[in-house]
């Protein structure tokens, strides 16, 4: 089994007092573990996952639990609660809506549905003209998925059915988002037989595929992080693609993360508008995968603009309410029209409540400015991360990210190759500092990733910075 978990012994540690990090008792704190005990007896083990920090409640750039302990948030509960923690403005939508006695409509006609969609294009680009609101973000990418096979279907004949997507990428954990991702490992459990079953009793046997099989309908191709990945052309876009047997007439669409969340790592902006021209010339729908990007997390409202390219579809999630679950593919109306009235639709579709948080939640971003709060604090974050990297450079084999999203890709010392073990220390001394950030991610689970509401001012980074700097220096 792979994977790591925490001690659950608790320990002395240095007590910590800062503005934004208070931890005042042994950690994990005593009186927490039947709570975490509790969870590994009735949950499976994939969920005991993270830092043994046992959420109380939170507020704007801060976690708190039940014992006095207050830790800085640098994972905003992974990459959701962009515009703060427990903020008040989206606690009375929510406490609004439920007294206003709607907690449900299906597809069934609602108020609080149709200004969230009308909000959702109005926020997209131009050609973006449709919203169809779902509740995660694999539902969101299924859907995406959906979409683009039965455009390519419908138009072009079933020899275009390959969906393209990156190496080392994640887009859920169903079965079509990983499909798509570009993990291998994730992938154990998925095993499409070749052959298929021809006729019943006796005459019946088995037949080889003629059409390539529904796994091999996905293919991965290399992503250009500069780092991973030197090779940054187009070139090899097409050279992979060609290696593995693929026509670009049989795409049917190209699905990327607009930054690899495993890395925090963007391609060059060349490389993707190439890539918006070639899906262009060969009819093959471009699928962004904001989930993480999206709605000011690196320093644009869209994750893509930093391209200068538009997507047809994009998956929208996590930071769209920054609180309670749902999740959207916004799109262009000739391809989120393909299916007619009943057949695209989903129980929790534009759930009220959750609705009514999102309009909440982008209206923060919106009138707060939290865009260009995490370009600006995005800035001294990078920044002050690189620093780290200059002080470590051994360790520290490269810092991704832009805005406020960072990727520090952990290595043995003066290779490639990813340190998992060390980012694992790196996280978990962290916590018992006060410096909460979830598990490391990525290539090798090699990646601590920062991630910290966009509400977070200078201060506090620098606070959380200082706490990284010792939990690196005792890491090692
Ligand atoms: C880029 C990206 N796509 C899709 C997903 C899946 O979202 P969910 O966990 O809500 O299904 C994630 C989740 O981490 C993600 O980061």
């Amino acid at each position: 089994m792979a994977g790591k978990t925490y001690d659950l012994t608790p320990k002395d540690v240095k007590p910590v007092k800062t503005t934004y990090r208070r931890i005042s008792t042994r950690f994990p704190v005593p009186e927490s573990i039947p709570i975490l005990e509790n969870l590994r007896k009735y949950e499976p083990v994939s969920m005991s996952g993270q830092p043994p920090v046992v959420w109380d409640r939170a507020e704007g750039v801060q976690v708190y639990d039940k014992w006095g302990n207050m830790w800085l948030d640098w994972s905003s509960g992974v990459l959701v609660t962009s515009a703060g923690h427990g903020r008040q403005e989206i606690r009375q939508a929510v406490i609004a809506q439920v007294e206003h006695g709607l907690l449900h409509n299906y597809c069934f006609p609602s108020e609080m549905r149709a200004r969230l969609a009308e909000k959702l294009v109005a926020c997209a680009p131009d050609k973006l003209d449709k919203a169809f609101i779902l509740t995660t973000g694999s539902e969101a990418v299924e859907c995406a998925l959906k979409l683009a096979r039965t455009y390519a279907v419908q138009k072009h004949g079933w020899h275009k059915t390959v969906m393209v997507s990156f190496n080392r990428s994640f887009h859920g954990r169903t079965l079509g988002s990983q499909l798509a991702g570009g993990i291998p490992a994730l992938k154990t459990w998925i095993r499409e037989p070749r052959v298929v079953p021809v006729g019943a009793g006796e005459g019946g046997g088995w037949q080889e595929r003629p059409e390539r099989a529904l796994a091999d309908q996905f293919v991965q191709v290399p992503f250009p992080d500069g780092f991973r990945t030197e090779d940054t052309s187009f070139d090899l876009f097409e050279r992979s693609l060609a290696e593995q047997g693929v026509d670009p007439n049989q795409v049917c669409g190209v699905i990327t993360e607009t930054y690899q969340g495993g890395g925090a790592s963007f391609a060059p902006k060349e490389y993707m508008q190439q890539l918006a021209r070639w899906c262009a010339e060969h009819d093959a729908l471009l699928i962004f995968d904001e989930i993480q990007a999206g709605f000011g997390r690196t320093g644009t409202f869209w994750g893509f603009e930093h391209y200068d390219v538009v997507p047809d579809l994009m998956t929208l999630g996590k930071a769209l309410s920054g609180s309670l679950p749902i999740s959207a593919v916004v799109g262009r109306a000739d391809v989120m029209n393909l299916y007619g009235p009943g057949e695209m639709t989903s129980t929790h579709t534009g759930n009220p409540v959750c609705a009514a948080a999102a309009l909440a939640s982008i209206d923060l971003i919106e009138k707060e400015n939290l865009v260009e709060n995490a370009r600006a604090m995005g800035e001294v974050l990078q920044g002050e991360l690189d620093k780290l990297r200059r002080k470590y450079p051994q360790v520290i084999g490269a810092r991704h990210g832009r805005g406020l999203v960072a990727g520090l890709h952990m290595v043995k010392s003066g290779s490639k190759e990813p340190d998992g073990d060390l980012a694992f220390r790196v996280v978990a001394n962290c916590a018992r500092k006060g410096l909460l950030m979830f598990s490391p991610v990525g290539f090798g689970g090699g990646t601590v990733k920062v991630s910290p509401p966009l509400v977070i001012g200078e201060e506090a980074i620098m606070d959380g910075i200082a706490a990284l700097d010792e939990a690196i220096a005792e890491a090692l």
